[in-house]
This record gives C-alpha cells, sequence and structure tokens, in this order.
C-alpha cells in the first residue's frame, strides 16, 4: 500500500508546556493525528486540538501498548494521513524507543523526520538549580537506567563518571546507592532526586547516598535521580539527612 504521510517523532519535553520546540509545537498545530506517551502532559495535548489523539503510553508495571502494536499503529496512521506526530516526552532519542520506531517506519518505506525535545535530565538540572558539569568537580556525565526488556539480563554495571543521571530509577535507587557504596564512593555523596519536573506538583529533594540507600519512600510521577559532587548544595539548599 502505498504511503501517503510523513511522520514526526517529537520530543515534548519534561512536561510544561513552554517547554517544547517552536518546530515541535508548529507541527502538533498541524497534525492530523498524535500517537502520545504516557509522560505526554494534556496541557502539551492542548497545542493540537485538531487532531485525533491516541494514547498509547507505557509506564513501567502497568498496562501499557506493546511495542510491536504501537509500531504497526504508526504504519497505518502514516498510510491514512499526512501529518502523523509520535509525541515523546523528553527527547525522542534518549530512553525513547525511537531505535524501533524508526526501523518499522523505514522498513514500511514511510518518511520520518525527528525533532529534538529537552531531555529531563537538562531539565532536571535547571529546575534545581544544580549544572551536571562544574569547573574542577566534574567533567563528564552519564545519562544511565538498570531498567532492562523482560527477555534481557539484569544490568548492574553504573558507568564512571564524575556525574550520573538514572533514569527510571525509582525503584532502583537503593540498588543503586549500595552498589555505589560497595564500589567506594563516599556516603555523602551528594544525590538530587526530582520528582513531576517542570510541572505544577514539581518535588526536589537533596539526599546523600547514605540517605538513597534507605529507599526514596513512594513517588506520584516520574523520577529522576542525579548523583555526584555537581550536586553538592549551596547553603540556602537543605539538605535531608
Ligand atoms: C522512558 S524514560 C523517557 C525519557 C525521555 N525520553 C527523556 O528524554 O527525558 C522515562 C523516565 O524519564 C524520566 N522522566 C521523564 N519525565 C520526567 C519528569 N517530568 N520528571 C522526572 N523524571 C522524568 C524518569 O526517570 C522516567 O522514569
Amino acid at each position: 500500500m502505498a504511503s501517503l504521510g510523513k511522520v514526526y517523532l517529537i520530543g515534548a519535553g519534561p512536561g510544561a508546556q513552554d517547554l517544547i520546540t517552536l518546530r515541535g509545537a508548529r507541527l502538533l498545530a498541524q497534525a492530523d493525528v498524535v500517537l502520545h506517551d504516557a509522560l505526554v502532559t494534556e496541557e502539551m495535548l492542548q497545542l493540537c486540538p485538531q487532531a485525533e489523539k491516541i494514547s498509547v503510553g507505557k509506564r513501567s508495571g502497568q498496562r501499557s501498548t506493546a511495542q510491536q502494536v504501537i509500531n504497526q499503529q504508526l504504519v497505518d496512521n502514516a498510510r491514512r494521513h499526512q501529518l502523523v506526530v509520535r509525541l515523546k516526552g523528553g527527547d525522542p532519542m534518549l530512553f525513547g524507543r525511537a531505535d524501533e520506531e524508526l526501523r518499522a517506519l523505514e522498513e514500511a518505506g514511510i518518511e520520518v523526520e525527528i525533532v529534538p525535545g529537552i531531555t529531563t535530565a537538562v531539565a532536571a538540572a535547571a529546575a534545581s538549580k544544580q549544572p551536571l558539569t562544574k569547573r574542577g568537580v566534574a567533567r563528564s556525565v552519564a545519562f544511565f537506567t538498570s531498567s532492562t526488556a523482560p527477555d534481557e539480563a539484569q544490568h548492574d554495571a553504573i558507568p564512571d563518571t564524575d556525574t550520573l543521571v538514572q533514569y527510571m530509577g525509582g525503584r532502583e535507587a537503593i540498588a543503586t546507592a549500595e552498589r555505589l557504596l560497595a564500589h567506594g564512593h563516599r556516603p555523602d555523596t551528594p544525590v538530587v532526586v526530582i520528582e513531576n519536573c517542570s510541572r505544577p506538583d514539581q518535588r526536589i529533594r537533596r539526599l546523600t547516598i547514605a540517605a538513597l540507600a534507605l529507599g526514596l519512600g513512594e513517588a506520584h510521577g516520574p523520577v529522576l535521580v542525579m548523583l555526584g559532587d555537581a550536586m553538592q548544595s549551596r547553603s540556602h539548599q537543605a539538605i535531608e539527612a
């Protein structure tokens, strides 16, 4: 079947409506259909009142649409519509399953373009006013996750960089802290945890690795964990334990 449409993989940023790029917002306003993740906020979807909206959300532990089904939905929609948006939280090229979607669309001969978004690490650094690099303190950063695919072996290695940013790490926080302590990191190494970054219910916590090893308690939204000496609090920033 001939392909009519073009698919745009667009990064929505961390949640606030004005943290999407102008290009992303313009395309949303022209879209025929928008397939969006669970992390995409209601206020972001207000940028495309004209579009059919399809939630293909995936949140760990919750009912979700299988990736193969999402791939097929993208292909089917591109055959029916001119302008299809696949809207993803943060940036589509980081922990966003973009590889699978690009392959499926390319194999089906469908044109794809990617519009970057603000990834959570960068938004969280801004929200907490905590640079990820600091002259003389931190010159390397890793964005990593311990989350694995169901058929993939557990991946315990933690990158060896000055600053660590752990995505999908809420449940993994204790294990991460224990592994870092076992590898000789100081118990008082500073940690910043941000929940619901850029949203009205944003919560920022400043801890140490020793406190992180005791757990994060219940989280009510997505959580990002940033660790390393670059996270050292300034005098007015209160630290938990
Ligand atoms: C599947 S990954 C998607 C990452 C996304 N592509 C990005 O560039 O930010 C989902 C994880 O991103 C982080 N995340 C996304 N949005 C967030 C937000 N608003 N606040 C805190 N963490 C967020 C959390 O670690 C969450 O578990």
